[in-house]
């Protein structure tokens, strides 16, 4: 049965109005597959829900980040399931470590959560994941089997669920699972839930991972067969990131924007571009950033061979360095302008020297 890919965003608690409007700005201008192909679905926090949803195209939904465990009603500071299907919000992120951890949501309180969201309508991306010690100590499958165990009671019919295995000890720390060790935790899981769920579950259901995913090290984790999506959690804040990350899990060539004919590339070529992306520093926007923010370029892809150079960059504004494409003038932080220090110019593309004037 064909699993479709999930890519999440999860803005957790950032973001301001302006900054909230320029990531959805950024999503809705990107090329990617359509929703046959692929679903993405953000998560601002909850009150720019109205605005994000308002604003964002049709073919990408929304998701609150936690629903209250029953009807609503006298309970300050929460948000009841019935509130988000009156605004029309489709999802809701439930079970997420973070509030496993600092709000102490036992795996029961987790899973009447999502029985209940499950009940008035919503989907449920239902988070499971175990600690560094629980993986130290060979209990990592016990840890998710028993989480989602908790919601097996509680639940029959598993349409609305994505499970989104996210070890904690990955979670914004930017040490990501390796390909294999995601993948022995997504089979295994699927595994368990063959034997104590049931088969059409077990292979219907889908299982994104999350935890210090982006660009660099998304395609590989996407490669693995029980791997059906990534929930994004600080790369997704960065505009562009998520339908980067689509591209790089395979998209065809011609939906990603930065390509002149990127089917007919070899792999070296797209190494040294991975290369190039790699070594960006986790403080600068990435460069999909201003690849999608470029509209010019965009439109003139199929014209210029030069797009797919990527030069480093120093911003007259904001004195941050970038790798960008060689047409990118403005800066993808601040918009200030650009300087460029192409390779055939300098020796050493990341010499800080010259230095731009502020
Ligand atoms: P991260 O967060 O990508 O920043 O590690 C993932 C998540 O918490 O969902």
């Amino acid at each position: 049965m064909a699993r479709k890919f999930f890519i999440g965003g999860n803005w957790k608690c950032n973001g301001t109005t302006d900054e909230v409007k320029k990531i959805v700005t950024t999503l809705n201008e990107a090329q990617v597959p359509g929703e046959d192909v692929v679903e993405v679905v953000v998560s601002p926090p909850y009150v720019f829900l109205p605005v994000v949803k308002g604003l964002l195209r049709p073919d990408f939904h929304v998701a609150a980040q936690n629903s209250w465990v029953r009807k609503g009603g006298a309970f300050t500071g929460e948000i009841s399931a019935e509130i988000l299907v009156n605004l029309g919000i489709p999802w809701v992120i439930l079970g997420h470590s973070e509030r496993r951890q600092l709000l102490n949501e036992s795996n029961e309180f987790v899973a009447d959560k999502v029985a209940y969201a499950l009940s008035q309508g919503l989907k449920v991306i239902a988070c499971i994941g175990e600690t560094l010690e629980q993986r130290e100590a060979g209990i990592t499958l016990n840890v998710v089997a028993e989480q989602t165990k908790a919601i097996a009671a509680k639940i029959s019919n598993w349409d609305n669920v994505v499970l989104a295995y996210e070890p904690v000890w990955a979670i914004g720390t930017g040490k990501v699972a390796t390909p294999a060790q995601a993948q022995e935790v997504h089979a295994d899981l699927r595994k368990w839930i063959h034997e104590h769920v049931s088969a059409d579950v077990a292979a219907s259901v889908r299982i994104i991972y999350g935890g210090s995913v982006n660009g660099g090290n998304s395609k590989e984790l996407a490669g693995q067969p029980d791997l059906d999506g990534f929930l994004v959690g600080g790369a997704s804040l960065k505009t562009g990131e998520i339908y980067y990350i689509n591209w790089r899990n395979g998209m065809k060539a011609k939906e990603d924007p930065r390509s002149n004919n990127r089917n007919e590339e070899s792999e070296e070529e797209e190494e040294s571009w991975d290369d190039s992306e790699e070594s960006s520093s986790s403080e600068s926007c990435c460069p999909s950033s201003s690849f999608n923010n470029n509209k010019e370029y965009h439109q003139n892809q199929n014209q210029n061979q030069n797009n797919n150079v990527l030069v480093v960059a120093g911003c007259k504004s904001c004195l941050m360095y970038f790798m960008v494409p060689k047409q990118v003038e403005d800066c993808p932080k601040c918009t200030g302008q650009l300087l460029h220090f192409d390779r055939s110019q300098t020796n050493d593309p990341t010499s800080p020297s010259p230095s731009p004037s502020p």
